[in-house]
């Protein structure tokens, strides 16, 4: 297949505010020995790529400096050490980067295939959730059937996931999110859902016999709150902190409890790791989506072109589920 030399790309032209995205035109990549090419047809939106337009969160080295962690589309190239895929497979990836753009480089062993009876539109807005989800809530938290889960942020992309993947593992899952629509949303996944904004997550865990494990993006004063919401043995897993990383906790809770506090970012990790989650997601997530036990929620549709509209959206924080770029045909 013969590849254009230059591809349509959204770009950050500076640190700042959601205009600072712009269109603009880069060479198309080519693949090294292990990866692949892909034409995107969607790409996902996710936080971290606010956090990176806004200069706090550099791409790591040798990552494209274009936004965009996930997408999905077809294999158009292969390097010469590629044995999983060939040019025609559609698949979905998660990437270190460079996802705003028509065509994108990644490791072989970060993509997937299309799930059977998923849209490449939703297949998009998988990777970066399922990777952030299992890794987290299943490999480092440990999540066993029957315990209970709570998630902070239920309605975003991350919490939409994770709240399905934990019932799906046969957890009993609590939620909380800040609007009634939000708190209907993550119900009908599959939780109880807490409005943070009228009720205390805490007694209301501690009511229910206290958390197994928690998936907290929230930090701040949620640290401490968490830590006090935990059964016994119980784990605190930390993704982000969007209300701050820093708190004033009583380690006591941990001696007396035999508490674990963890956390994890996924973009630095290894190529070997990032593949190490990819087998587990085929192995374990993707009979679980083909068997209609996981679906991708979308929120809204934005044209390529319109990256700096669907920034607005998610920095308005009334979305619930996933944002996508339609990159192909724009
Ligand atoms: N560690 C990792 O590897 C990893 C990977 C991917 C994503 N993440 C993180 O996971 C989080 C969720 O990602 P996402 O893409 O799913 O984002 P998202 O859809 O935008 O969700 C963020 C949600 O957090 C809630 N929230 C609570 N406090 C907030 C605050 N101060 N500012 C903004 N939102 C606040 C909001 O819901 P309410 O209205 O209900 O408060 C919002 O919907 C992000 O922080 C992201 O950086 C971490």
């Amino acid at each position: 297949m013969t590849l254009p030399d230059a591809m349509r790309a959204v770009e950050i032209t500076e640190p700042g505010a959601a205009d600072v995205l712009a269109e603009t035109s880069r060479p198309v990549p080519m693949p090294n020995h292990d990866q692949i090419v892909i034409r995107l047809a969607y790409a996902g939106v996710n936080r971290p790529d606010v956090a990176q337009r806004q200069g706090n969160y550099a791409p790591p080295p040798g990552a494209s400096d274009l936004p965009g962690l996930e997408g999905a589309g077809e294999v158009v190239a292969v390097g010469s050490g590629v044995t999983a895929w060939a040019p025609g497979d559609r698949v979905c990836a998660l990437l270190p980067g460079g996802g705003y753009a028509e065509y994108v480089a990644c490791h072989q062993g970060h993509a997937l295939p299309v799930p059977e009876g998923m849209s490449l539109q939703e297949a998009a807005a998988l990777p970066e959730t399922a990777f952030t989800v299992w890794s987290n809530v299943v490999m480092r938290g440990g999540l066993k059937a029957g315990e209970r889960f709570l998630v902070h942020g239920g309605s975003s992309g991350i919490g939409t996931m994770a709240i399905q993947v934990a019932t799906a593992l046969g957890a009993r899952v609590w939620a909380t999110a800040g609007s009634a629509e939000k708190c209907a949303a993550c119900e009908t996944l599959g939780a109880v859902a807490i409005n943070y904004r009228d009720a205390d997550f805490v007694s209301v865990l501690r009511d229910a016999g206290g958390a197994n494990l928690i998936l907290d993006m929230v930090g701040g004063d949620y640290i401490a709150r968490n830590l006090k919401s935990l059964d016994m043995d119980g784990r605190l897993v930390q993704i982000a902190f969007l209300q701050g990383p820093k708190a004033e906790i009583n380690f006591a809770h941990l001696m007396m409890r035999r508490l674990t506090i963890t956390g994890s970012t996924l973009r630095p990790q290894s190529d070997a790791a990032k593949t190490r989650i990819a087998e587990e997601l085929r192995a374990h997530l993707w009979p679980l989506i083909a068997a209609g036990k996981i679906r991708i929620l979308i929120d809204s549709e934005f044209d390529l072109r319109d990256a700096a509209a669907a920034h607005r959206r998610m920095e308005s924080s009334d979305h619930i589920g996933k944002i996508v770029l339609k990159v192909a045909g724009g």
